[in-house]
């Protein structure tokens, strides 16, 4: 087989470029409709929770009811942090990006359980329901340190979601606030083959351990074109100030092409993100129970909605994604910033997984290629001849 490939055959980007066939995420990008195993997501997201979600997305199926109260009680055992994962917390210093601290805090979780090089279905697995379910703890204890409050303990008588609430801020929260956040970690929890999937993908393909995929997951996750995204789209709401500034701040800033409206645009979709309609339908229905504060955040993104999609942005098809909603629920249930894109990597960490074990299983080590266009044959002059 001939190895020459010409410029012509560079993909930047790696745009619409498969590079494996998967039974994991159908994403019907122009019918605006999102699969998890066959599953209907819209179905997932109204009738499922996440701890269903992630058994599908960990065994390929949906649980019998037993099969369901077991997973339930493995994810139960395996919620508390153990001291020295506490301990390494409060080292971590206070002023680094939290997804930094979420980084740290995997990387050594996979050095306390060792052997990480077990890549068979049930030790990934094993450490996939383990890592998920310690996730709420990791992102309030990374929350608590750097704002030095005393960690709370999780509760068994919570779902994952009701955790991450309750760990972060100490709160009883209303039902519906739960399942709110429930379904954002279903919306979460897989994409196709996405950059963060792709990077975690890329490490398990070179034969590496369970924890290193996942950290690159997460290095790629935290980038403002990726998993960052909601972050950025929350601090863009908060810098406009109130839907009264929305006009003449999208003029200077986004008209004027000086910056990227953030949560908005999708390298998959020229049309509304799926999964966008679930969080606004949420954010109306939940609105009147929100503080003034909230409100005045959720309008301001409301009204920029508006004066986006009377734009050159939807002429070019450029729609508002899942982050964008997101941002606007988690700051109507009072998460701070800081932990947003933690939270959708605690989701997406069980479509990771999903995708290491079905990529290794026909593994082919990914390894692309750069089309040189640089100098050739220059003259070496030593060191010691050298200016
Ligand atoms: N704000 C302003 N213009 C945008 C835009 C945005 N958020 N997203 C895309 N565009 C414009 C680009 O400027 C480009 O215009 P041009 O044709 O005049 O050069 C055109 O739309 C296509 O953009 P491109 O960057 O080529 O599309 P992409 O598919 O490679 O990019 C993103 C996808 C996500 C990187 C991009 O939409 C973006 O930067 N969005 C903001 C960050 C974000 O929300 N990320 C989360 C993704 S889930």
């Amino acid at each position: 087989m001939s190895m020459m490939i010409e410029k012509n055959d560079i993909h930047k980007g790696l745009k619409n470029i498969y590079v494996t066939e998967s039974r994991i995420c159908l994403i019907d990008h122009k019918k605006g409709k999102i699969y998890y195993f066959g599953y209907d997501l819209d179905v997932l997201a109204e009738k499922s929770s996440f701890e269903e979600v992630l058994y599908l997305l960990l065994y390929g199926r949906l649980p019998s009811k037993r099969e369901f109260n077991i997973f339930i009680d493995k994810i139960k055992s395996s919620m508390r942090l153990e001291e020295e994962l506490r301990n390494l917390i409060q080292l971590i210093p206070k002023d680094v990006e939290l997804m930094e601290g979420v980084r740290t805090v995997i990387s050594y979780l996979g050095n306390l359980n060792g052997n990480g090089l077990d890549m068979t279905d049930k030790a990934i697995r094993d450490r996939a329901i383990d890592l998920v379910a310690k996730m709420p703890s990791i992102i309030a204890y990374l929350y608590r340190n750097r704002v030095g409050e005393d960690f709370l303990e999780p509760r068994e008588d919570l779902s994952l979601a009701g955790n991450l609430l309750y760990l972060l801020t100490g709160n009883e929260y209303d039902v519906r606030d739960v399942k709110g956040l429930d379904m954002s970690l279903i919306l979460y929890a897989e994409h196709g083959m996405n950059a963060s999937t792709f990077a975690a993908t890329v490490v398990a393909s070179t034969g590496s351990d369970y924890y290193s995929s996942i950290v690159a997951g997460i290095g790629a996750l935290r980038g403002p074109l990726h998993g960052y995204a909601n972050t950025a789209a929350l601090e863009q709401f908060i810098e406009i100030g109130g839907p009264e500034n929305v006009e003449k701040w999208f003029e200077e800033n986004i008209a004027s092409r000086k910056r990227r409206l953030m949560g908005f645009g999708h390298r998959l979709y020229r049309i509304h993100d799926p999964r966008a309609k679930h969080y606004k339908r949420w954010l109306e229905e939940n609105m009147n129970r929100f503080d003034t504060e909230s409100r005045r955040v959720v309008e301001t993104a409301f009204k920029l909605y508006e004066v986006a999609m009377n734009s050159f942005l939807a002429e070019k098809n450029i729609y508002p994604n899942c982050d964008y909603w997101s941002a606007q629920m988690y700051y109507a249930l009072k998460l701070p910033k800081e932990v947003y894109t933690p939270i959708f990597a605690m989701s997406r960490i069980s479509g990771w997984t999903a995708h290491i074990m079905e990529y290794i299983k026909e593994n082919v080590l990914i390894r692309p290629r750069a089309y040189y266009i640089g100098e050739r044959d220059k003259e070496f002059i030593p060191l010691e001849e050298r200016e």
